[in-house]
């Protein structure tokens, strides 16, 4: 497989201007902590993101926006489009998050035309999905989260899906503590793999990068990315801890 490894940080809408200098200061300076071989991505706060560019000047560390608009410019109060993030040096930005979903109902309609803005200027689109407890329970969560992925990536060429890394999150580890097991995580991410093959191709699938959130932490990042079909992570509150941040990175077994 040519994917590659990612461990990103979402640090949501926590620390303020200072916090989260010191956050970014303390990871730029302990670059040799990070697995190397791993592409490292922090999505702070939008406001931030301009000066934050300027601290990762030197660094391999990657900057991300936790959202973005559908369309380059115009009168859309409050919004920030793919070329504005552009032009700060982002060069990864998430869509779809199941808090974006959920509290400002966004659809996949929504969500498929974010993924195509953002391609159209290179952005990599992190595309979320993942079931709330109360699917999972139900037992259609496999079906839900095809849905998910089909809905808003498959009217995608193979060269751009494979430009697209999926986060799979199920909702109910999400901040909870409670972390799907391997096999769980696992289960999903095999199926989105083995769907993607099935439309697109083995060579679309094997280079898409498909990474899982939900309280992964340095206790269970291990066994999660030791899953054939897990090629990363997306850490919410760990992400907050320079140290824990790094020591997930370097828990990809040999
Ligand atoms: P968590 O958040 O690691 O705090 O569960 C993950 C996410 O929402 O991206």
């Amino acid at each position: 497989m040519d994917n590659k490894k990612i461990i990103a940080g979402n640090w949501k809408m926590n620390l303020d201007y200072n916090e989260s200098k010191e956050l970014i200061q303390n990871i730029a300076s302990s670059e040799g902590d990070f697995n190397a071989d791993a592409e490292i991505v922090v999505f702070p706060s939008m406001p931030f993101l301009s000066v934050f560019h300027e601290l990762l000047k030197d660094n391999n560390v990657r900057l991300g926006a936790q959202n973005c608009y559908i369309k380059n410019s115009g009168a859309f109060t409050g919004e920030t489009s793919p070329t504005q993030l552009k032009s700060l040096g982002v060069t990864y930005c998430l869509v779809g998050h199941s808090e974006r979903r959920e509290i400002f109902a966004e659809d996949y309609d929504l969500l498929a035309k974010k993924v195509k803005a953002l391609l159209e200027v290179n952005i990599t689109p992190v595309f979320c999905c993942g079931e709330k407890l109360q699917v999972r329970e139900s037992n259609v969560y496999k079906e839900f989260v095809m849905r998910q992925i089909e809905e808003s990536l498959f009217s995608l060429s193979p060269q751009d899906l494979a430009k697209v890394v999926i986060a799979y999150e199920p909702v109910w580890a999400i901040g909870t503590g409670k972390t799907a097991t391997a096999e769980q995580a696992q289960e999903i991410h095999n199926l989105i793999r083995n769907r993607i093959a099935k439309e697109f191709g083995e060579k679309t699938a094997n280079s898409i990068s498909i990474i899982y959130g939900g309280s992964m932490n340095p206790d269970n990042a291990r066994e999660l990315l030791a899953q054939k079909d897990i090629d990363g992570g997306l850490i919410g509150g760990a992400s907050l801890d320079a140290d824990l941040f790094a020591q997930i990175s370097t828990s990809y077994s040999e």
